[in-house]
């Protein structure tokens, strides 16, 4: 049985109310500057910077800690052009007949095709994969709780901290990824998530121009 043990919070930070103000209206500007890219530089990025970056998507929580994300960062340029290879296969399938007409009026105005080049040109892939339960130390299936929920706030960690740190980021959710646990040695537990590509963006990039829904549209308080 696990014994309960409790340590002291004492990094907590508390700052005073104006500087909290400040802070919190500094933070969503930053955050107001990021954009999803889908041209990158073949730039190098240090990889200090990626291992950081993901340090902080291992700090999310998670249902009953269980931390249920693994992060496999792809540098190696025959894995990516094997990863290119095949996402392009499943995006072929995907925009030549699989995807619903509403699904493809939706994504007009990203303007993506199934070409997918960014997978080898940006200098890191970092493929996300949750983990559906694992084995104890009997081998019995222990069952994870809240999957998705967790792993999508540590993704959503890891892409604002590529953002801070100063680099561009992808959210790509090939069409078909099973193939991924094939090629990067994965077990059947772990399902693909998504694959953040990041790197600098490419000169002269170009972003769909969106809009943001407002605070009013996406709040209420009561
Ligand atoms: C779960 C998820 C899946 C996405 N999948 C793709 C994808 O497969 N390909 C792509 O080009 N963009 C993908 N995106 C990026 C969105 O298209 C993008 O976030 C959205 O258009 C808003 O643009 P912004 O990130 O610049 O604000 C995905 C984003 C999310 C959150």
């Amino acid at each position: 049985m696990p014994t309960k043990k409790f340590i002291k919070y004492d990094n907590y930070q508390e700052y005073p109310l104006p500087e909290m103000i400040e802070r919190s209206r500094k933070f969503y500007e930053e955050l107001s500057r990021r954009r999803t890219v889908r041209q990158f530089s073949k730039r190098s990025v240090p990889r200090e910077i990626i291992e950081n970056c993901i340090r902080a998507a291992g700090t999310a929580p998670s249902g009953a800690h269980i931390q249920p994300w693994k992060f496999i960062v792809v540098g190696n340029s025959k894995i990516k052009n094997e990863i290119q290879a095949q996402a392009e296969a499943g995006e072929w399938e995907f925009y030549s007949g699989k995807a619903t007409q509403n699904w493809v009026r939706d994504l007009e105005q990203l303007g993506t095709d199934d070409r997918k080049s960014f997978l080898t040109v940006a200098p890191w892939l970092i493929v996300i994969f949750a983990q559906k339960y694992c084995l104890d130390s009997n081998g019995v299936r222990k069952k994870h709780y809240y999957v998705n929920e967790s792993v999508g706030i540590a993704s959503g960690i890891l892409i604002t901290a590529l953002h801070r740190a100063g680099l561009a980021a992808l959210t790509y959710t090939p069409s078909k990824s099973n193939f991924l646990n094939k090629l990067l040695g994965r077990s059947e537990n772990e399902r693909p998530f998504m694959i953040v590509v990041t790197g600098f963006p490419a000169v002269d990039v170009k972003v769909p121009d969106l809009t943001r829904k407002s605070l009013s549209e996406i709040s209420e308080f009561i």
